[in-house]
């Protein structure tokens, strides 16, 4: 099955309004000729509605990197879905590890941001992964097996239709440290059968699984290349619009 890359530059805390529309005003006609691949950028919450205005009539498509499930209420510091969709953008990153980390993040409240991401029409990319001493302790396969278990938990088939995984090894992320070509697509295999088993293979198969952590424009053709691996979900390498669109050429690159 063919499965449309998407690469999604995830901005983190980084890039105020002015630093935003700049970096997107510099990455659009580098980019302009890319038609087979989702190019995707994800400001944070303050950049997006500048960001949005100088993506306009180009093929970059904006994200957010947070949603909450409720409509409205006390919930102070956090965005709704209703509010997010009115800035315009397309796509939302849940769970990322550093939110699952540093912000108390579980695999509950993946579940339902991503149900509100969904209801309000919004893509999900759900991002599971595990920590060194988990990787090195054999654990990878049960703790991807819970992440995907309990935040994909109660959607239906086309509810996955709609929704990107970004399978994001925690000790790769910033530090210089990919995992190889062949470990990645190992995994991303794992989670396509994981899929698989839980919503049938033909919804299994057309998953997108972006991978993250220390891609760069150098090892990104090998990544993309695997049979697993649709795409990325970049942090570093996005900040810079000469970086993140060689970045995206080598992932194309046959
Ligand atoms: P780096 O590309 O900086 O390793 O970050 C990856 C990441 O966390 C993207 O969400």
């Amino acid at each position: 099955m063919s499965r449309k890359v998407i690469i999604a530059g995830n901005w983190k805390m980084n890039k105020t309004a002015a630093e935003g529309k700049a970096l997107v005003e510099a990455l659009k006609p580098l980019v302009a000729d890319v038609t087979d691949a989702d190019v995707v950028v994800c400001p944070p919450f303050t950049t997006i509605s500048a960001v949005v205005e100088a993506a306009k009539g180009s093929n970059i498509k904006v994200g957010a990197q947070n949603i909450h499930w409720a409509e409205s209420g006390a919930f102070t510091g956090e965005i709704s879905a209703a509010m997010l969709k009115e800035t315009g953008i397309d796509y939302v990153i849940i769970g990322h590890s550093e939110r699952r980390q540093y912000f108390g993040e579980t695999d509950e409240t993946v579940n339902k941001r991503i149900k509100a991401a969904l209801a309000a029409d919004l893509i999900p990319i759900v991002c599971i992964g595990e920590l060194l001493e988990e990787r090195e302790g054999g654990k990878t396969e049960a703790v991807l097996d819970t992440q995907l278990k309990g935040g994909l938990a109660d959607l239906t088939g086309d509810d996955m239709k709609k929704i990107a995984l970004a399978y994001e090894p925690v000790w790769a992320i910033g530090t210089g440290k990919t995992a190889t070509p062949e470990m990645a697509e190992e995994t991303h295999a794992f989670i396509r059968k994981t899929l698989n088993d839980m919503f049938g293979k033909e919804i299994g198969e057309g998953v997108r699984i972006q991978y993250g952590g220390s891609m760069k424009s150098e090892n990104a053709q090998q990544l993309v290349a695997q049979p697993n691996i649709d795409g990325g979900l970049i942090g570093g390498a996005a900040l810079k619009a000469d970086s993140f669109s060689a970045l995206v050429h080598n992932a194309l690159t046959e």
